[in-house]
């Protein structure tokens, strides 16, 4: 794919994604559909990068003018070193998935996090102000979206991992931002008829083995809101069940749809054509 690109880049706007693996990234289909709808002369491509190569990746991109990059895995904590300037919320998330060359100027911004926020509540009209959130999950996908929710101010946020110490460390860092505890897998049950929102930022569910559900659906009180990261399935077992439950359901595609939309906005300046890009989304999953 390096090889494909321009010498001598003659287009106005060059975007690109880089990651490993990249092949399976609807981020091309995505913001070359965005680009022609927003009348943009320009080109996103997909970059395969080892970890190996990250630092001369971005020293290539940086001499060729790319206007954009989007990271993806494994390097959104690695190109942390790579970029001028952070900005706060990706600093404090500690991960970098957007990167705006400004005049050979780079900013790392992550856009994760609202992005997913910015589909919840366009999907579900929900108003998160004095809600009782549960998180399950603590990993890297967890942390860009907890400090999103914090910006909303919830009543609470409640962290479920099978790990309490990761959950116990994560509510520890962020408890200045919002009211937010930690619990174990086995208390669940117990504290979810409290709760308003609930979010699986765990990968269980996602294909091959989607008949997996991080939680027993069982115990999820009928009404409230059901959320999974999961895009591949579209409607992952956990939602499937959920939905027969009576609750409003809320799938990974929006935010996938949404991080991609902030980062467009930072690179072109323009509002993202959000139908456009799930609508070229949704063609190339068929
Ligand atoms: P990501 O960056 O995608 O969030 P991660 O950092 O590896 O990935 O985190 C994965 C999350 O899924 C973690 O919270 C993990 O729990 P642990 O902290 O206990 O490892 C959770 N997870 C993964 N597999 C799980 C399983 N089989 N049961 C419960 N939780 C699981």
């Amino acid at each position: 794919l390096w090889r494909e690109l321009p010498s001598q880049p003659n287009k106005t706007m060059l975007l690109a994604v880089i990651g490993d693996p990249i092949v399976h990234s609807k981020s091309p289909v995505m913001h070359n559909a965005a680009l022609a709808a927003l009348g943009i002369e320009g080109e996103y491509f997909p970059l395969h990068v080892s970890r190996e190569d990250l630092g001369s990746a971005i020293s290539r991109i940086r001499e060729l003018g790319f206007r954009g990059i989007n990271v993806t895995i494994p390097h959104k904590v690695d190109v942390m070193a790579y970029v001028d300037r952070i900005d706060d919320s990706a600093s404090r998330i500690g991960a970098v998935n957007t990167i705006l060359n400004e005049n050979g100027i780079l900013t790392g911004y992550n856009t994760d996090g609202i992005g997913y926020v910015r589909s919840l509540k366009d999907e579900t009209q929900v108003d998160l102000r004095g809600k009782s959130i549960m998180v399950l999950g603590a990993g890297g996908a967890a942390r860009g979206i907890i400090y999103a929710l914090a910006q909303e101010e919830p009543k609470t946020i409640v962290i479920a991992n099978r790990t309490e110490d990761k959950a116990i460390q994560m509510a520890e860092e962020w408890k200045s931002l919002v009211n937010i505890s930690a619990i174990t897998m086995d208390k669940i049950e117990g504290i979810l008829p409290d709760i308003d929102v609930v979010i699986n930022t765990t990968s269980i569910g996602m294909h091959p083995k989607t008949s997996q559900s991080v939680i027993d659906p069982e115990m999820i009180p009928p009404g409230i809101i059901v959320s999974d990261l999961i895009y591949n399935p579209l409607t992952t077992e956990l939602l499937k069940k959920s939905h027969e439950r009576g609750c409003t359901i809320h799938g990974g595609l929006g935010m996938f749809i949404n991080q991609g939309a902030y980062a467009l906005e930072y690179w072109t300046g323009m509002p993202a054509p959000i139908e456009t890009m799930r609508t070229a989304v949704l063609k190339s999953l068929q």
